[in-house]
């Protein structure tokens, strides 16, 4: 099969998602981008209209609901509802739909919402299969409108403390092999940046204009009292295991829930002696001409 050909399942592992972990990363990465949406993405308009794609918990989009005037329109669509709020909890400007942002989107929603945002829908996506998704999603952009994808990449794994063992959550991480072993993959938090990957080439050869990329290590912020570091290593451990537990079916992949039992609570208990990970958190935007 051609990369032309290829199916876009592996994007990202579904149904495995707890959503206590993405409400708990939202705020992480919340904290660390220091936005919701890009500041170069104008919020004036009183009616903007918003769509959040793989919105999962609904996190993000609750919370720019909260920051924008009621007259704003917000929807999130997913492929799985299984993690959508309440509908009887949202504000009557919010709603959430079914919908895989591989496939068209329904006629009534094309050329309508002033900003498409996308946040960790892909753990290792090809150039191609990216610039498919990102046409696709563009047909929901009004022209003048934004496409904002924010996602992960560059895990590296370091020692606070002399002497401990990186051991397990090295296993943990060679172990997802399988799901960033493409050629080309230009962007999903498996991955680690080839040199010159250029993202924003991807956007301009849709046709978008105005883009622009700003990544931030996780790093980035030290605050004791948040505990960012700590709880994001130890977030992004539970992301890698539901991922590594979707192989567990997978013939000849090496792995069984015994196995992934073990390396989690060895993982857990390095990052207990001080054992952490970075990740670049990567926005890329970019405007419909
Ligand atoms: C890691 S979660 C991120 C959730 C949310 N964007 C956030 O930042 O908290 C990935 C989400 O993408 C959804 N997803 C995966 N593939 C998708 C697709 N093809 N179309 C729409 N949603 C998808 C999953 O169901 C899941 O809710």
């Amino acid at each position: 099969m051609t990369e032309s050909q290829a199916p876009y399942s592996n994007i990202f592992p579904r149904g495995h998602e707890i959503p206590e972990r993405l409400d708990e990363q939202h705020i992480i990465t919340t904290k660390t981008f220091g936005f919701l949406v890009h500041p170069n993405i104008p919020l004036t308009s009183p009616d903007l209209k918003i769509a959040d794609i793989g919105a999962g918990t609904g996190a993000w989009l609750l919370d720019v609901a909260n920051s924008l005037p009621s007259t704003c329109q917000l929807t999130g669509f997913d492929v799985s509802s299984s993690a959508f709020p309440p509908s009887q909890t949202l504000p009557p400007n919010v709603a959430f739909k079914i919908q895989d942002m591989l496939l068209p989107f329904p006629p009534s929603e094309i050329r309508t919402y002033d900003i498409v945002a996308v946040r960790f829908v892909s753990v290792a996506t090809t150039r191609i299969e990216w610039a498919r998704a990102i046409k696709n999603l563009i047909t929901l952009l009004r022209p003048g409108g934004w496409l904002q994808w924010i996602d992960s990449c560059n895990f590296a794994l370091y020692n606070s403390v002399p002497g401990t063992s990186r051991a397990a959550c090295q296993e943990m991480y060679d172990g997802l092999e399988p799901f960033r072993s493409k050629n080309d993959v230009a962007i999903g938090m498996m991955m680690r940046e080839p040199k010159n990957v250029r993202r924003e080439d991807v956007f301009r050869g849709i046709g978008l204009v105005d883009v622009h990329e700003d990544v931030f290590s996780t790093d980035r912020l030290q605050d004791p009292e948040l505990q960012l570091r700590d709880k994001g290593t130890r977030n992004v451990i539970a992301c890698f295991m539901g991922c590594l537990e979707s192989l567990v079916e997978v013939e000849g992949s090496g792995w069984s829930k015994e196995r992934i039992e073990r390396v989690k609570e060895e993982a857990m208990r390095e990052v207990d002696k001080g054992v952490y990970h970075t990740l670049d958190q990567v926005c890329i935007i970019g405007r419909k001409a």
